[in-house]
This record gives structure tokens, C-alpha cells and sequence, in this order.
């Protein structure tokens, strides 16, 4: 009996003793677990999360991905998205600790096809002090710029011209495919000053559109594929620019230059290889084409679904052209002075977010508002989900520009708070670049013409990349009085 007794009680006590380790262990996993942000790896072990993430969505909203996950886990979560455990984060303090700690505790990361296609060398796969240096020369590049302003500016100005006066006799566009066009011509003007009629220009143009294709495909090298049909056509558009550059140096060639174009710039520096200067174009060529055209769509959608805006916006660039002679082009004083432009395309940035999010990768364990963010881990910065955060911005799925109204442009209110152009060392180079283009166009089209969206239903669409599913096709009218050099 004493034995059973003495085996009843040892029995409990191993019970007692297992039951404790367990729950002790518990204890431990969930506050190692705790330490990671809440959320949700999927069960599928490549595609994770990844097809609720890049579900097409109107680039105005979140998204249901988005959402859902802030809904259920908060604003930062873990996820698994393109083949990676990551750490999605719509915080606008975290999002800022990330962009401004490049190189130091994270560093960009994009997927596979991005450098196979663009190569180790462009910018946005560069890092450390390959970085740095390839970097410094596309600053130097924009600041050459702003020693020939008005020359600038005056290109800028027959490319919207020339653009607003072919649809003379046009009464519908499809209007992305002419943004398009406007951006591509200023782009290839000021790196390579080409015409848009030079054939160089077109031949550039056609392999960019398949170059395109293959950034957001899966990198499959086979005969056929996208991917590598984009590499092909990178190859292409290098040998292009390679035999400028070869036919610039042997004949000491300047053209008919009125200043130095950027390629001009890039071959007088020291210590910059021939390849880095065909990457340096490929990556200006890229950054400044797509997303400065799908700004321009952003913004004549809104304007149209938003009357006093665009009456607003009228007025202001009639005032400009009261102070003007018939027919004179804009100088730079008419740009600084044109503030309602500027709101409206701050705007335009913040409620369409041409650029939804940014790749980045945990160089170490790092905490973070006691989260625990991985050594290893993907961190994907969402730039929209700050943007579009109601306890930063009021209102945030209204367009309004006048929300800006008084908002110095360094104003501390919402300069962490904007983040249309990334932040920290890889802050987009060409900013100033896509407001004027954007301002530019915007002058000559609202002063010569009306218009109207043939499918409202056609807003631009987060793929994640921004587009319009039927190139925003519009209705166009010729103002019976126009103001500008178009009826010249
Ligand atoms: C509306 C227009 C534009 C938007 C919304 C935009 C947005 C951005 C963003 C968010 C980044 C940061 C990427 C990252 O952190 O990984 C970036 C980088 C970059 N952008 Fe832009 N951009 C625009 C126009 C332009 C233009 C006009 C150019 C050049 C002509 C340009 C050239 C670049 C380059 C070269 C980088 C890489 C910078 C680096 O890694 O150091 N972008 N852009």
C-alpha cells in the first residue's frame, strides 16, 4: 500500500515536474515569438502571402492585404512575401528608422529579376560605397541642372509643346501612352540630347517597352521569357549608348548643344568606367520615364473629378499668362510662383502613390518599439500605408490639395510624414526633376484644352507597380480661346 502510495505521489510529481518544463517552455517561446512582430507566414513555403500582397487594388487605398493585416496585427507585421519571412511595416516612425539607416542596420534588397535585368551596377541593387560614388555623380548630375535653369526649362517646354500641339485635331487619347511619350522625349533629351524624331530615340523607346516587361516578370533565363527578353533588350539600349558615347569621343562631337547634357557631364568626370555610365543612363532612363508619366495620369484623373481644383489651377496659370507677351515661354520666377501647382502635385503624390513601397534587408537583429526585427529579414517600408494613414493625415482618401496650403516645403508637420520619394541615402535624385516636368505639362494642358475620362471607372491601380487597366482614355476639347503658343 506505502508503495503505491509512494508511486501514486512520485507519478504526480513527474506530472507536476512535466507540466511545469512545458509551460515554462511556452512561456519561453512565446516571448521569444512575442518579440516578432504579429503575423501570419502562409503556408505555401515560396509563394508565402505574396499573392494577397500584389493583388491588384486602386493605388488610392491600401488594399485588402494591406488592411485586414493592420486590422488584425497593427500597423508593422510579419509576413512572407516574394520568397522571403518579412517584415511589412506601414509605421511612419519605423518606416523613417529604415530609410535613414540604410548601410548601417539595413540595406536595399530587391528581387532577383531587378539586378539580373538592370545588373549589379544601377543604383537601386548598389550598395556601400559603389553606391555612394554612382550616386554622387547622378547628384551632380541634377545639380548641374540647376546652373542652366532656364535652359533647361525651356526644353522641358517645346517637349509639352510639341505634345499638346499634335492632338491639334485629336478628339480622344488614350493619355498614359502620351504622358509617356512626354516624359520619355524630356528624359532622352537631357541625358543624350535626342530628338523625339531621331531614330536612336525610337529604337531606345521600343526596347525600353519589352525592357519593362521583364522587370516585374519572373526571372526564368529561357528563350522566350520576358526576363529574358528585358535583358536582351537592356543589352540593346547599352549598345545604343555606347556607340554615342564611342562616336562622342572620337570626333570631340558637341553638336548642336546649348549646354552640356548629362551624358556630356558623366564623360568629363574622372574615375567613371564606360559601364558605369551606360548604367548610370539605364537607371535615369528607368526612374524618370514611368513614374512622372503616371503622376501626370494621377493628376488629370483627379483634376477632372475634382472641378474646383481644377478651376483653382486654370486661374493660376491664366494669371501667369497675363503677365506674359503672347506666345513667350515660361521662366523659371513664373514655376517658383505657380504655388497651387505645387500643392496639387504633392497631393498628386501622396493620394495616388506612384511608388507604393520600397525593398530592404535587416543587416542585424534590430528592436524596434519592442518588436524584434531579424537579422536576415526582408523589411518592405510601405510608403502608402503612411501616406494614407488617418492618424497623420486628415481625410487621407480624399484628394485635396488644399490640405497643403501653408505647408512650408521643409514644414516639420508633414516632412517625415511624406515619403512619395523614399528617404535617407537613396532619396530620389530626380524630385525637382518630375515636379516641373509635371507642372510644365500641366501649364499647357489645362490652358488649351478640356477634357473628359471615357471610363470612369479607370483609376490608377497599385499592380504593385501604378497603372491604369485602360490607359486612361479621354475625350478631348480645344478651349475656344486658347491662352499659350498652341494656336501659333
Ligand atoms: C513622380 C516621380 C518619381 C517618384 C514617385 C520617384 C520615387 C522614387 C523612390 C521612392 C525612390 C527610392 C527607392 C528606394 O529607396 O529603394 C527613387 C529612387 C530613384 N529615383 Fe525616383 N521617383 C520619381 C522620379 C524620378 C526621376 C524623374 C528620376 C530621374 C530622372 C528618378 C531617378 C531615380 C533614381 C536614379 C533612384 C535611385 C536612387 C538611389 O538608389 O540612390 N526618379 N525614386
Amino acid at each position: 500500500m506505502e508503495g503505491e502510495w509512494h508511486h501514486f505521489h512520485y507519478t504526480v510529481a513527474v506530472a507536476i515536474f512535466m507540466g511545469a518544463s512545458f509551460a515554462i517552455a511556452l512561456i519561453f517561446r512565446r516571448q521569444k515569438m512575442s518579440k516578432l512582430p504579429p503575423g501570419n507566414l502562409g503556408w505555401c513555403p515560396f509563394l508565402g502571402r505574396t499573392l494577397g500582397f500584389v493583388n491588384p487594388h486602386p493605388s488610392t487605398s491600401n488594399g485588402h492585404f494591406l488592411d485586414q493585416n493592420i486590422i488584425k496585427y497593427g500597423k508593422i507585421f510579419r509576413s512572407h512575401l516574394f520568397g522571403h519571412r518579412t517584415i511589412v511595416s506601414c509605421d511612419q516612425e519605423f518606416n523613417n528608422f529604415v530609410l535613414q539607416n540604410e548601410d548601417r542596420f539595413f540595406v536595399s534588397s530587391y528581387p532577383a529579376n531587378i539586378p539580373g535585368i538592370l545588373g549589379r551596377l544601377t543604383l537601386l541593387v548598389a550598395t556601400g560605397t559603389v553606391h555612394k560614388r554612382l550616386r554622387a555623380v547622378a547628384l551632380s548630375l541634377f545639380a548641374a541642372i540647376r546652373n542652366e535653369q532656364q535652359t533647361f526649362l525651356d526644353d522641358l517646354q517645346n517637349c509639352a509643346l510639341l505634345l499638346v500641339k499634335s492632338w491639334k485635331n485629336t478628339e480622344t487619347i488614350i493619355f498614359c501612352n502620351e504622358a509617356r511619350k512626354y516624359t520619355f522625349t524630356v528624359i532622352v533629351k537631357e541625358i543624350l540630347s535626342l530628338k523625339a524624331d531621331d531614330p536612336e530615340t525610337s529604337m531606345i523607346l521600343e526596347n525600353f517597352l519589352t525592357f519593362m516587361k521583364g522587370l516585374c516578370s519572373i526571372p526564368i533565363k529561357l528563350p522566350g521569357t520576358a526576363y529574358e527578353m528585358a535583358i536582351q533588350s537592356r543589352r540593346r539600349i547599352f549598345e545604343i549608348v555606347r556607340t554615342i558615347v564611342r562616336r562622342r569621343k572620337n570626333t570631340g562631337d558637341h553638336g548642336e548643344r546649348k549646354r552640356k547634357d548629362f551624358l556630356d557631364v558623366m564623360m568629363e568626370m574622372e574615375g567613371i568606367s564606360e559601364d558605369e555610365i551606360l548604367s548610370l543612363v539605364m537607371d535615369l532612363l528607368l526612374g524618370g520615364h514611368e513614374t512622372t508619366a503616371m503622376l501626370i495620369s494621377i493628376l488629370v484623373k483627379c483634376l477632372s473629378e475634382s472641378p474646383p481644383a481644377l478651376h483653382q489651377l486654370r486661374e493660376e496659370h491664366r494669371g501667369v499668362r497675363k503677365r506674359k507677351e503672347k506666345g513667350e515661354g515660361l521662366m523659371w520666377e513664373d514655376y517658383k510662383n505657380m504655388k497651387f501647382t505645387q500643392m496639387l502635385i504633392k497631393e498628386g503624390l501622396r493620394y495616388g502613390n506612384v511608388v507604393k513601397f520600397v525593398h530592404r534587408k535587416a543587416l542585424q537583429t534590430i528592436n524596434f518599439k519592442g518588436y524584434e526585427i531579424p537579422k536576415g529579414w526582408k523589411v518592405l517600408p510601405i510608403l502608402s500605408g503612411v501616406h494614407l494613414d488617418a492618424s497623420q493625415y486628415h481625410e487621407p482618401l480624399q484628394f485635396n490639395p488644399w490640405r497643403w496650403q501653408g505647408k512650408d516645403k521643409r514644414g516639420e508637420l508633414y516632412g517625415k510624414y511624406f515619403m512619395a520619394f523614399g528617404g535617407g541615402l537613396r532619396l530620389c535624385p530626380g524630385s525637382e526633376l518630375a515636379k516641373l516636368e509635371t507642372a510644365i505639362f500641366l501649364h499647357y494642358f489645362v490652358l488649351n484644352f478640356e477634357w473628359t475620362p471615357l471610363n470612369p471607372k479607370d483609376v490608377p491601380m497599385a499592380f504593385p507597380f501604378v497603372d491604369f487597366k485602360h490607359g486612361l482614355q479621354l475625350s478631348l476639347k480645344p478651349l475656344s480661346h486658347p491662352t499659350t503658343t498652341l494656336s501659333s
